[in-house]
């Protein structure tokens, strides 16, 4: 069944943290985290839903003229099945509606199926943070236009 991407609310963050807990490439957030993420006027908080239910969900924050991509994850139970390469898109589209030109993130250089998701949804690497992640991963840094 096809995705749905919505804003998210207090109600998803048991479902939301479920799924950043099962991945160790995720930023590791707490309730608390996502929580405040939920009322600063910064953030954009969606979540993709699959038959009523929460599978993925993504966090960018408006900086313009940048949409700065923070968190995005999909549940273990339903990845690879284009759940990720949906939610970046609404999140891209949701970022150049609010007049944002330009998306940026950072990835872990051992995270390959995020680093193949972007690539393929036209980021390219602009910058690297040698041994950023625990000292033995490297940061990728990767924007792309929203034109
Ligand atoms: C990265 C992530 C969001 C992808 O979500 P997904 O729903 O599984 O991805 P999709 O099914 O939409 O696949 C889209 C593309 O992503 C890439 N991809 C996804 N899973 C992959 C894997 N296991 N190996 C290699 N490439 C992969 C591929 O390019 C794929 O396109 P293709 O199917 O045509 O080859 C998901 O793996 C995830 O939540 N990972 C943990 C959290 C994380 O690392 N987030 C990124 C932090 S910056």
């Amino acid at each position: 069944m096809k995705p749905s991407v919505r804003a998210a609310s207090a109600a998803d963050l048991e479902a939301v943290l479920a799924i950043e807990r099962g991945w160790d490439t995720t930023p590791g957030w707490t309730r608390a985290h996502f929580d405040s993420e939920l009322s600063n006027p910064r953030s954009r908080f969606v979540v993709a839903q699959v038959s009523g239910a929460v599978q993925g969900y993504a966090v960018f924050w408006t900086v313009p003229p940048e949409a700065q991509i923070l968190d995005l994850a999909v549940s273990r139970a339903s990845a690879r099945k284009g759940i990720g390469r949906f939610l970046l898109g609404e999140v891209l589209a949701l970022a150049k509606r609010a007049g944002l030109k330009k998306a940026t993130l950072e990835v872990r250089s051992d995270n390959a199926p995020a680093l193949s998701l972007y690539r393929a949804a036209g980021f390219a690497v602009v910058g690297v943070r040698p041994k950023f992640y625990n000292g033995v991963s490297d940061a990728v840094l990767m924007d792309r236009d929203l034109a």
